[in-house]
């Protein structure tokens, strides 16, 4: 019932070339269209990669957003510059902002009320410090994340909008993928919690991803479990072979 979706978080790499290769290159591989696929590009290349990804079912995504419409706000971009260049997605509350930018549950929580209020749709992240998740406090912590990040926002504004990561902080870039049973409890639990907070029709809706060293040759367990409808994907996302296999997980595609 819940499209999967797949998508690539480049974080801060490629230049515009580099991206314009790696879309060129992605668009002679056969990709299934049983699942969402989404590029998270660096703002430089999103005018470029949504130019070429226009004729295909390739999505783009921004990695941030500010929630004022205009204004001085240097270094900022907006959510009409982004729907401008035909933007989908946009990621909020990734660790790496929460922790090295020191984004706060209040700023994403606004972020979220302007993204909702655009055409623009959120992946919203969570996830637990190793520590926390030693302590046995990770659930604890997801669950002030999702409650403090949604504060204020009504059922009908998430619907068919919302996308939630659940990426645990000591799986990003380590190497150490959560496993595929402690992934699935975790995003059965964020479901659970949006069942609470909203409706059993809401939770069964929203789409749930796994992120934290998703690669090719753990992405067929993962996406297995019952409640992960999806990956954002780091490293495994700047090949464009790498990223093609992480689209086609469901099987080789003919053609
Ligand atoms: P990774 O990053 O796949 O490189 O671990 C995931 C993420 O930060 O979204």
């Amino acid at each position: 019932m819940r499209v999967p979706i797949i998508a690539g978080n480049w974080k801060m790499n490629k230049t515009v070339s580099e991206s314009v290769d790696f879309c060129k290159d992605l668009k002679k591989i056969n990709l299934s269209d049983a699942v969402e696929k989404v590029i998270i590009a660096p703002f430089t290349s999103l005018y470029s990669i949504s130019e070429l990804l226009k004729d295909s079912d390739i999505k783009v995504g921004a990695q941030n957003v500010y929630y004022e419409k205009s204004g001085a706000y240097t270094g900022e971009v907006s959510l009409d510059m982004l729907s401008d260049l035909n933007v989908d997605y946009v990621i909020l509350g990734h660790s790496e902002r929460r922790n090295i930018f020191k984004e706060d549950n209040e700023l994403i929580n606004k972020k979220l009320k302007a993204v909702l209020d655009s055409k623009v749709k959120p992946i919203l992240c969570c996830g637990e410090s190793l520590e926390e998740r030693e302590g046995n406090k990770h659930k604890d912590k997801i669950k002030s994340q999702i409650e403090s990040a949604l504060d204020g926002m009504k059922e009908d504004e998430l619907t068919d909008k919302l996308v939630i990561a659940y990426e645990p902080i000591w799986a990003i870039g380590t190497g150490k993928t959560a496993s595929s049973d402690d992934a699935e409890e975790m995003c059965a639990y964020i479901r659970n919690l949006i069942s609470d907070l909203y409706s059993s029709s809401l939770a069964e809706k929203t789409r749930i991803q796994y992120g934290g060293s998703v690669k090719p040759e753990n992405i067929v367990d993962i996406m297995g479990k019952e409640n992960i409808d999806g990956a954002l994907v780091g490293g495994a996302s700047l090949d464009p072979l790498s990223f093609s296999k992480l689209i086609n997980y469901q099987g080789e595609i003919d053609g």
